[in-house]
């Protein structure tokens, strides 16, 4: 996409975070702006300030994984600004433990939310993207899709993964098609957003996770996230040009995801599984 300017973007998971700084960073581009989030008080909250970066601001209160509440951001998104040219797939969440201390509502609850929310936006949305002479879909993974083995975190890793995969299929798909509508994913690291507090919005019958392993991976993944997280309008910005270059890959802490690719590539290429990691590292 070269033109931004009253164009429109559609960012889940809005509120808080990655979300936020990329409703900020489009806002300031003279885009139009829906914020989609779960979490109404914070959804308030995140439409003033972004009041003051931009005029034309939308909150749709919306949860991903129900297929009816993300048809109805679309209705809303085309009922005020008439179109759709940027959607950003970002809502995530995080919970879990050791494999069999992982309750099947909590592998629901990440699974319905990274996986089935990304795949909800795509297909609501991807009718009215295609409407455009240009568009662009940003699906938020993590380098948790190319890094797999951090304790505690099994359903995060095959979630983003999963988006990993529909979201590579999906950009061959549209290529080869020549669909005016280009397909990005973003796989960060550590950022400094309220994702170690991702439990707040647990359903109330997904038990809050209390494991002393899954405690620790959070101890250690807040703590970096504390010293080596980037601030999210770093990723915000990475977000714009990529958009802008049309680059699939969004990855800004590349050292991290092509570790762990070159980690699986030895573990395929010599039979030798890589060393047992910590959480973080
Ligand atoms: N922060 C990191 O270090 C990091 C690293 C890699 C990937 N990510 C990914 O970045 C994305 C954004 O997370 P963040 O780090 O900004 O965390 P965050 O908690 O600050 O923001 C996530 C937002 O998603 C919203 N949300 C949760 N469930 C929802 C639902 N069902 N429907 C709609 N909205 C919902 C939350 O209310 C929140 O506003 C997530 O997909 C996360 O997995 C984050």
């Amino acid at each position: 996409m070269k033109n931004f300017k009253n164009k429109v973007a559609v960012v889940t998971g809005g509120a808080s975070g990655i979300g936020f700084a990329m409703a900020e960073r489009f806002s300031a581009e003279g885009m139009h702006v829906v914020v989609a989030d779960i979490e109404e008080a914070a959804l308030d909250a995140a439409v003033d300030r972004l009041h003051k970066v931009g005029s034309s601001i939308l909150g749709v209160q919306t949860d991903v994984s129900d297929a009816g509440s993300v048809r109805k951001l679309a209705d809303e998104t085309m009922e005020a600004f008439g179109r759709v040219d940027v959607l950003c797939n970002n809502a995530g969440v995080e919970t879990g433990g050791t494999f069999l201390g992982i309750p099947e509502r909590a592998w629901e609850w990440v699974m319905d939310v990274n996986f089935f929310g990304v795949l909800n936006g795509c297909r609501t949305f991807l009718p009215l993207l295609a409407q455009r002479d240009e568009a662009h879909i940003v699906n938020t993974a993590s380098v948790a899709a190319f890094a797999s083995g951090t304790a505690t975190m099994i359903p995060y890793c095959a979630s983003k993964m999963a988006i990993l995969g529909l979201s590579e299929s999906l950009e061959v798909e549209l290529r080869t098609a020549g669909s005016p509508v280009g397909v990005s994913v973003l796989a960060p690291g550590p950022v400094k957003t309220n994702m170690p507090q991702a439990e707040r919005n647990r359903p109330a019958d997904v038990p809050a996770a209390s494991e002393p392993a899954r405690l620790a991976t959070l101890e250690r993944l807040s703590q970096l996230t504390e010293e080596k997280g980037l601030e999210p309008s770093a990723v915000a910005d990475m977000v714009m040009s990529a958009i802008r270059a049309n680059d699939f890959f969004i990855l800004p802490h590349p050292e991290l995801a092509l570790a762990g690719v070159r980690k699986r590539l030895q573990w395929m290429e010599t039979g030798q599984p890589p060393a047992i990691r910590q959480a973080g590292t």
